[in-house]
């Protein structure tokens, strides 16, 4: 795409320049967008996905490829926001949902899978004892907030600044959509101020729901002593701490928890442990999570109609137990470790302000040249600067997401992470001039 000579002049030229590069090689996509402008609001259905001028319409994916409306293939590094762990094309949870599809869909019955994933998942997360299933991660964030409340008594929510917890509870950027509950926000990894804010508003606040590291907030760690602090502090006030692991959870063998040891009282989980359909889990401790027991006086009701269906009980079941087994889950996080300290060492030998934060297999690049350890400092990104690397990065056949986020999948091998090591030290060459005051 970057066939005509960079120019360069300045930040805006160079995107401009890249945009109109990008333009000229996907015109079916801008078709597809234009003609599904008609009958989508900006012809979307999920806003994450749109970025300026339109997203590229992905057709094909294979193994950890995609491929796009006009041909054009890339490594997938969006990984559909962690969902994808196990790619496009793993034959175990291909042949899961082929057997689970020949023998019927919509059994409206107890299945034979779904047994099989709770023990699965109750095994591999040290706070689940019980487990209930729903269909995204946002329902399952809903369901343990309700759970908390009805279990406390208590009406409010207490959350972080910049934290994702689903479409409706996202707590940036003045989200105008969000569930209507009495909400008390604290600043993220800030430990004395969160403990005040608890003291201050412990009578009626039943839960604290937090990422242990911050996914959509750009890959900003927890600190430990912050965790530790939340911990002491739900216990000290009968509050529910709840670990949103949708996305962490596959940063070990048994989430963010186990490597840290600080043990919530629910955890929400989703994404890939569905095995790439669509999921959601809330579990925890035996006191709050038997409360749904049908059999029980006064139980709390939980319906859905998928809850337990049966293409997404196989595939999860087959995934965690024979594919993301502990010894996988070590053996990504340590490759993606060791991935992120090499794109780190080229953007330090480029002398661009960009860094990558994260762990693991999930990682965020960033044009910002102070240290990344709470929202307020991922606020000071040059989004601008972003967008330029995310064109580029498209351009040399790299699918990222626009705000940075770099996921890594099962099948990728050293020849995909070396193309993104070459792809970045390329690019941050490239665009040396423009990004040296950019951060
Ligand atoms: C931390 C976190 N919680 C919850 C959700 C919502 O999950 P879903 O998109 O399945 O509703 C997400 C989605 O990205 C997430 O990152």
């Amino acid at each position: 795409m970057n066939a005509r000579p960079l120019r360069n002049l300045d930040l805006e030229t160079a995107y401009l320049e890249a945009e109109q590069g990008y333009v000229r090689a996907t015109p079916e996509s801008r078709r597809r967008n234009e003609e599904n402008g008609r009958v989508m609001p900006g012809g979307n259905t999920r806003t994450v996905l749109h970025f300026q001028p339109y997203p590229a319409t992905v057709v094909k994916g294979e193994g950890c490829y995609v491929w796009d409306a006009d041909g054009r293939k890339y490594i997938d590094f969006v990984c559909e926001y962690t969902a994808g762990l196990y790619g496009h094309s793993n034959p175990l949870i291909q042949d899961a949902v082929r057997e689970a599809l020949a023998s019927g869909i919509v059994l409206g019955a107890p299945n034979r899978y779904e047994g099989q994933l709770a023990a699965a998942l109750t095994q591999r997360f040290p706070s689940i004892e019980l487990i209930r299933f729903c269909n995204s991660g946002t329902e399952a964030n809903l369901f343990a907030i309700l759970a908390a409340r009805a279990a406390t008594g208590r009406p409010a929510i207490m959350v972080f600044d910049h934290g994702y917890h689903g479409g409706c509870f996202y707590y940036a950027h003045g989200s105008q959509l969000n569930a209507p509950f009495e909400t008390v926000i604290a600043n993220y990894n800030d430990v004395e101020g969160t403990r005040r804010v608890i003291a201050e508003n412990a009578g009626w606040i039943a839960s604290i729901t937090v990422e242990p590291m911050q996914g959509g907030g750009g890959c900003v760690p927890a600190d430990q002593a912050f965790l530790e602090m939340l911990r002491a502090e739900a216990t000290r006030h009968g509050i529910v701490l709840i670990f949103d692991e949708v996305m962490t959870s596959r940063l070990s063998s048994g989430g963010l928890q186990k490597v840290t040891g600080v043990i919530p009282d629910m955890t929400t989980l989703g994404k890939y442990l569905g095995g790439g359909l669509t999921f959601g889990a809330f579990g925890g401790t035996r006191r709050i999570m038997g409360r749904f027991d049908p059999r029980s006086e006064n139980s709390f009701g939980h319906a859905g109609t998928f809850n337990n269906n049966v293409l997404t009980m196989a595939a999860g079941a087959t995934g965690i137990t024979k594919v993301y087994t502990a010894e996988a889950a070590t053996a990504l996080n340590q490759r993606g470790d060791a991935l992120r300290d090499r794109l780190n060492a080229i953007a330090s030998k480029r002398s661009v302000p960009v860094q990558f934060t994260g762990r693991g297999s999930m990682m965020n690049l960033h044009v910002n040249v102070a240290p990344i350890r709470t929202p307020a400092d991922v606020e000071r990104d040059n989004k601008r600067a972003m967008d330029l690397i995310h064109l580029d990065l498209l351009a040399r056949g790299l699918y990222t997401a626009r705000r940075g986020f770099i996921v890594l999948s099962l099948p990728m091998g050293d020849r995909e992470f070396d193309a993104l090591a070459t792809a970045i030290d390329e690019v941050l060459s490239d665009r040396a001039a423009v990004l040296a005051d950019a951060g």
